[in-house]
Formats: C-alpha cells, structure tokens, sequence
C-alpha cells in the first residue's frame, strides 16, 4: 500500500518536473529574441536619432508654420492621455522613466509597443483609451521607452 503511494507521489512529482522545464526554455527563449531585437533597433534607430539631430534646425521652421493642425509630439501626446495611468504606473501601467519597468518591453521593438498601444492590451483600452491618431500614440509611445532607456526616434508622419 505505501509503495503504491510512493509510486503515485513520485509519477506526480515527475509529472510537474516535465512542466517546469518547458516553462523555463520557453522564458529563456524569449529573452534571447528579445535581446537580438534590441541590438538589431538600437543600431537603426540611433542612426534615425542621428540624422534627426541633423535636421532639427530646419524642423523648427515647419513645426511653427503648421502650429495648430499638426500631430502633437510624443511629449505633448503622452501628457494629454498617456501620463494619466503611466506618469503614476496605475493599473500596473509600466511607470514613466522605471527602466525596470521598461527595459523587458523595448526589446520588443517599437513596433510591437506601439501595437500594444493601439490595440488595447489587459488593463490599457485600446487607442491606448483616447482620441490621438495613431502617429501621435505611436510617437507617445517612442517617448515613454526612451524616457524608460530605450532610444527610437520620434516616428514622422507623412
Ligand atoms: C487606462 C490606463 C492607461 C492609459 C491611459 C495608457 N496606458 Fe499604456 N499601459 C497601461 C497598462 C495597464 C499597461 C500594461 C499592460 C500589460 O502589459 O499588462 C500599459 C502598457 C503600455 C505599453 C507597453 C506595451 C507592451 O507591449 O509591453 C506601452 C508601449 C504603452 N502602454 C503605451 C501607452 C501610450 C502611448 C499611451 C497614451 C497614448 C498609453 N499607454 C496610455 C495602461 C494605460
């Protein structure tokens, strides 16, 4: 009788050992992709931050003739909607400049952030809960992750 209980405890424990180990490759997997897409973006995107450091003198020029009709930028688009859950981290929001916090999203790559953001992901509706149009979240969403350790250029718009 206890041998066969010893049988049976043992078949359970291997049973949650042949789990736990998938669980842990899979985890392992996704930091390894995560880790390839960060430093394949980081080198694109510091040379998009480059060239825009390059052009900004004649940018400011547009900027002030369009004033009014033109897409917020990602700091006036996250405070109008994004600081609302992320300046505070509400609702297990990743909080403004925790690069803890951030650091696991931005090897996903902005694309997918900004995806996360316009569809809707857990606790964040989708539209990330708002009316800006999707370059201004997408923008919003590049200035959080810099602010977070990331550095994406501002997306610009057509
Ligand atoms: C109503 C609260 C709320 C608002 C408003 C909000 N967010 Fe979020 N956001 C969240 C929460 C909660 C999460 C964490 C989702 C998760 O991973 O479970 C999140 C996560 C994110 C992420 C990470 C997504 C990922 O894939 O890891 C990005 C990027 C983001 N938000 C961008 C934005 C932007 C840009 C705005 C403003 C345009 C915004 N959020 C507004 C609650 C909000």
């Amino acid at each position: 009788m206890s041998n066969f209980a010893n049988t049976l405890q043992t078949g359970h424990t291997n049973a949650r050992r042949g789990l736990t180990l998938p669980m842990i490759g899979a985890v392992g997997l996704a930091l390894l992709l995560g880790g390839c897409g960060k430093t394949a973006n980081n080198s694109i995107e510091e040379e998009a931050a480059t060239a825009q450091r390059l052009q900004r003198v004649g940018t400011v020029e547009l900027k002030i003739a369009t004033a009014g009709g033109a897409p917020k930028t990602g700091e006036q688009a996250f405070q109008a909607q994004c600081a609302a859950c992320h300046a505070s981290g509400a609702l297990g929001s990743p909080k403004f400049g925790d690069a803890a916090a951030w650091a696991p999203r931005i090897g996903a790559g902005l694309a997918a952030l900004t995806n996360s953001a316009l569809k809707g992901k857990n606790s964040m509706p989708p539209q990330a809960g708002g009316a800006l149009s999707d370059l201004e979240v997408s923008r919003a969403a590049a200035y959080m992750a810099n602010a977070g350790g990331a550095k994406f250029a501002e997306p610009k718009g057509e």
